[in-house]
């Protein structure tokens, strides 16, 4: 029956398949991703001067659409910066020693209020073909407590800086016409205990869907598989916005990665009345249904389509995998009906060079770089992750443990564990929910217990298919855990594992954090001066924790236990133990931000991958050195490992399962090599060799075909090398960078947890507003009455001014003279550009800044005139700006009107970045270039340092059409 139906369905579908977006009608669903081109400018979180005057207008939060300073639709932002989402300013601030060391000491957040709101405002066009559809926009996260405005009127705040929330505009838009939507974002209160970023570090969507939809997150797709076939149930909430009763069918179908439909399903002919909403379910089978795995990521779509009559009203596709997730207290974590121990991670969302801005490249990388160790578990420590984190995890093989932020049953919290669910619950690589991380005033009483049992319901109820978790980080026995659906260790140390086990022999386990060593890249000895800690694996957290190797050696030992994730898989900003500031990121990484590898990432690997692995530490340059004994140490996985200097045996050992070896070598220059052997045949080696003088800077990239649209990535290695071409493991040169093509460089890092150096150069702009207007009527050479139309918050009527431009004594000709004030900050400097922006001119107007004449510059710009000023005019403190207009008046004011009296004169300093930049730490760095838009070569140039320069040449490829 059902294959009948697929038959019939087919040329339909096929026709469907041959729509794009670009070809589509505007109806049914358009997502639209609107990151590109935002004014930005910091605002001010405790004095509303420096916040643009936002919030003092009478009526502001009164009336509706009464939004003023930015959030007034007329509001003149044509002297703010453009940036494109995702956007952290937090990481384009200098480093401050006042600001939180938790959060990596950028100069925002608490104490430092005018770092710590963002204003971001960008102009949307709806054509009047929209009207009938539902509108919204869909925020994946902004940090934090974001209040949205939309054509002036206020629609919404959310105080979490990582639930994704969405609204419906459709009320308010203005149809065939701009539309101005404006988001404040304030930084000044901190979520985390770790860098967090400022502004939208995530994407934004416009939605527009038929009155008739899919609901938001609408569909929820369970699978059980059983041999090589799979039951799949597609349930879809549909939501009927209209003002009428509507009737259709529900259909779903699903697609293979190859866009094979595989199983196919009609719905009965539905009713729903105005405003209601309801779930409908189909069950559909697979047959040789591939199963999602890490090692096998095979994804599947399900495409749900809403008929009425003939039409299409809605088409919504929901990525999904075939898979069984199951938690046995005895044996641990169940996929497929493969016991498979969790060799995870925790990380948080910061990268080097750009913050917690990722493109969705670099979190593919993440995902990669975490993979190439061997790990197959990932928990997003300590909140909702970004949706293309979770794509990435389904698309690459990643097993992921998604964390709420913080604990309670509020409808605020609620609510945004309620989002967390229904965003996430369709990815394959979810395999568990956490409710809840360490809350240490409640996990060891009755309300910790409470309220952990009250979570794991809520999300039972809206995903039984999976089990919920809570982190503990001691009190096993008492409070939380004794609710615990799954419980959550962290660290071993803090509890008695096994007593915990015999007393709640029900309830599975796993080490949700373990580890919290601290390494340094390429460091082996302790340098506090220099906030550096030596790479060999130790129990090094104040607590008293474990190693690594100590670590999963207790989780291998134990089958009940499900894995360890390691805190963390990334070194990540702030949270800089052991040594606070001047250090502005943590070491507890197996990797440091960049995502290079830190020695021990290769243990892990030995005993994660699979892979045959030799690794040998520490480098061998020690020109200090020269017979002192240095302790060596090999990662692998052969049965023995032999140790040769220059050539000679220094011993074979047979390597112990889950551990390392150690050797004590007397220095000497040359190469050291650790040679793996299983049965006797050599499996694995490595070497390190004494590295001369550097000489040479070398570029590598992860990919040198990346894709022109959709801001690809290309994550470039810089490395530094003696004149041979080995490594320099000690160097720290300079290097400059430039690049040329559709493309350009987003951020540079290099690892070092003490670098002060900038990761983005951005040019830094400060915005003045010209304020305290006044307006003489220099005709009568007295005062105008007010002019009805002009807001008198801003233009204040003051007592009459005589004044003529210099020079032209007698009185000019009659006009009309308006005169405003505005600071500036500092004395520009000698490259900063000074941009005034005010209402339209033209030749009979003048424009005087502190009495010289500057009309000679004057140029159209948007909607008005910008006049570029030298940066010799401006004095530091107050300025003043005098706009002449020779004949009527009442033209000027209208003028002014256009841009709305609100703010017509804007000063923009805008200080050029200089060019891109970075030391190499232990002959490393990283500069991550990112494609424009258009296709073609790309080439990036390393100098300086006394180096020989380096070029790689990229490709910027046109998008391939299809693939999942
Ligand atoms: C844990 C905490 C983590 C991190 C870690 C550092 O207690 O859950 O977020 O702070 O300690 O050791």
């Amino acid at each position: 029956m059902r294959l009948r139906l697929v038959f019939l369905l087919a040329p339909f579908i096929l026709a469907l398949g041959a729509l794009t977006p670009s070809s589509a009608a505007p109806q049914g669903r358009e997502r639209l991703n609107i990151d590109r081109d935002w004014a930005f400018a910091l605002g001010h979180a405790a004095d509303p001067a420096g916040d643009f005057g936002y919030g003092t207008s009478a009526f502001f939060f009164a009336k509706a659409g009464y939004g003023d300073g930015p959030a007034s639709a007329r509001f003149d932002d044509r002297a703010w910066r453009r940036v494109d989402l995702p956007h952290d300013w937090a990481v384009e601030m200098p480093l401050d020693g006042r600001a939180s060391t938790n959060h990596g000491s950028r100069a925002v957040g608490p104490g430092l209020p005018q770092n710590s709101v963002g204003w971001y405002r960008k102009t949307i066009e709806i054509p009047a073909g929209d009207r009938g559809r539902r509108v919204a926009v869909e925020f994946d996260g902004v940090y934090r407590d974001s209040v949205v405005w939309f054509n002036g009127h206020y629609i919404g705040r959310e105080p979490s800086g990582y639930a994704s929330f969405r609204y419906d505009l459709t009320d308010y838009v203005n149809y065939g016409a701009p539309n101005v939507l404006v988001v404040r974002a304030d930084a000044s209160v901190e979520e985390g205990w770790f860098y967090e970023g400022a502004g939208i570090y995530r994407h934004v969507w416009l939605t527009k869907t038929d009155p008739l939809h899919v609901a938001h997150w609408g569909t929820y797709v369970t699978t059980e598989a059983s041999g090589n076939n799979a039951t799949v149930t597609a349930r879809t909430t549909v939501d009927n916005e209209d003002n009428g009763a509507r009737a259709f069918v529900v259909d779903e179908e699903i697609v293979d990665a190859g866009g094979r439909r595989v199983a196919a399903a009609r719905g009965p002919r539905r009713v729903l009345g105005p405003g209601r909403g309801a779930e409908f379910a189909s069950r559909l089978s697979i047959t040789d249904a591939r199963l999602w795995s890490p090692e096998t990521p095979v994804m599947y779509r399900l495409v749900t389509t809403l008929r009425e009559g003939g039409r299409v009203v809605d088409r919504y596709e929901t990525p999904f995998g075939v898979r069984t997730v199951r938690w046995n207290p005895d044996t641990g974590f169940w996929l497929n009906g493969k016991n498979v121990k969790l060799k995870g991670t925790n990380n948080h969302q910061d990268h080097a060079g750009v913050g917690v801005a990722l493109p969705d490249a670099l979190q593919e990388y993440r995902v990669r770089r975490l993979k190439a160790m061997g790990s197959n578990a990932y928990r997003t420590a300590h909140n909702p992750p970004t949706p293309e984190l979770l794509d990435a995890a389904d698309r690459l093989g990643l097993l992921v443990i998604d964390e709420h932020r913080m604990m309670g049953t509020t409808p605020e919290i609620r609510g945004q564990l309620t989002r967390l669910i229904k965003r996430d619950r369709n990815h394959p690589s979810v395999i568990l929910w956490s409710v809840g991380n360490e809350e240490w005033a409640i996990e060891g009483n009755e309300m910790g217990a409470r309220l952990t049992r009250l979570m794991q319901d809520h999300v039972r109820s809206l995903d039984p298919s999976r089990r919920a978790s809570v982190a503990i980080s001691s009190n096993a026995g008492r409070g939380s855990s004794t609710e615990a659906d799954v419980i959550g260790f962290n660290y071993r140390s803090q509890h008695d594992v096994d007593a915990y086990h015999r007393a709640y022999p029900k309830t599975p386990a796993v080490m949700t954090e373990e580890g919290s060593t601290f390494a340094t890249r390429g460091v082996y000895v302790t340098e506090p001066a220099a906030v550096r800690v030596a790479a060999y694996d130790a129990p090094q957290r104040p607590t008293g924790s474990s190693s690594i190797e100590q670590g999963w050696r207790a989780a291998a030992g134990r089958p009940w236990m499900a894995g360890m994730f390691v805190w963390t898989g990334f070194d990540y900003r702030g949270e800089t133990t052991p040594f606070g500031w001047p250090a502005v990121s943590s070491q507890f990484g197996m990797l440091d931000t960049t995502g290079l590898f830190k020695d021990s990432a290769y243990y892990l690997k030995s005993w994660w991958s699979g892979e045959p692995v030799a690794h040998v530490l520490p480098h061998w340059t020690w020109p200090d050195r020269a017979g002192q004994t240095i302790p060596v140490w090999v990662y692998s996985n052969a049965e023995e490992v032999e140790l040769r200097l220059n050539g000679r045996s220094l011993g074979r050992k047979p390597m112990p399962r889950n551990s390392h070896l150690e050797w004590q070598v007397p220095y000497e220059p040359g190469r050291l090599a650790a040679v793996g052997y299983d049965r006797g045949r050599e499996v694995a080696s490595d070497e390190v060799v004494t590295a001369g003088e550097p000489q040479a800077v070398r570029l590598h990239a992860d990919r040198t075909r990346i894709e022109a649209g959709g801001g690809d990535v290309a994550v470039v290695t810089v490395s530094v090398t003696d004149a041979e071409g080995n490594l320099a493991p000690r160097a720290d040169n300079l290097v400059s960078f430039e690049v040329t093509g559709p493309a350009r460089i987003i951020g540079v890092g290099n690892g070092d947890p003490g670098s002060h150096e900038n990761d983005r150069y951005v040019d830094a702009y400060q915005i003045s507003p010209v304020t305290d207007w006044s307006i003489a009527d220099l005709d009568a050479a007295g005062v105008r009455k007010g002019p009805g139309d002009l807001d008198a918050s801003a233009l204040r009527w003051r007592d009459p001014f005589r004044w003529y431009p210099p020079g032209s004594e007698p009185p000019p000709p009659l006009g009309f003279l308006a005169r405003g004030t505005f600071k500036s900050y500092e004395r520009a400097a000698p490259e900063t550009v000074v941009t005034l922006f005010t209402m339209p001119l033209d030749d009979g107007h003048s424009v005087y800044v502190n009495d010289v004449d500057v009309s000679e510059n004057v140029r159209a710009a948007g909607r008005g005139a910008a006049v570029v000023l030298p940066g010799s005019l401006i004095r530091p403190g107050a300025n003043e700006v005098k706009i002449l207009v020779r004949g009527n008046g009442e033209a000027v004011l209208r003028r002014m009107n256009i841009l709305g009296a609100q703010n017509i004169g804007s000063l923009q300093f805008r200080r050029p970045a200089g060019g891109w930049r970075r030391r190499v730490f232990n002959g490393y760095a990283q500069v991550l270039v990112q494609t424009t838009g258009a296709p073609g070569q790309v080439t990036l140039t390393a100098a300086g340092g006394g180096l020989r320069p380096a070029r790689l040449d990229l490709q910027a490829e046109p998008r391939q059409a299809g693939g999942y």
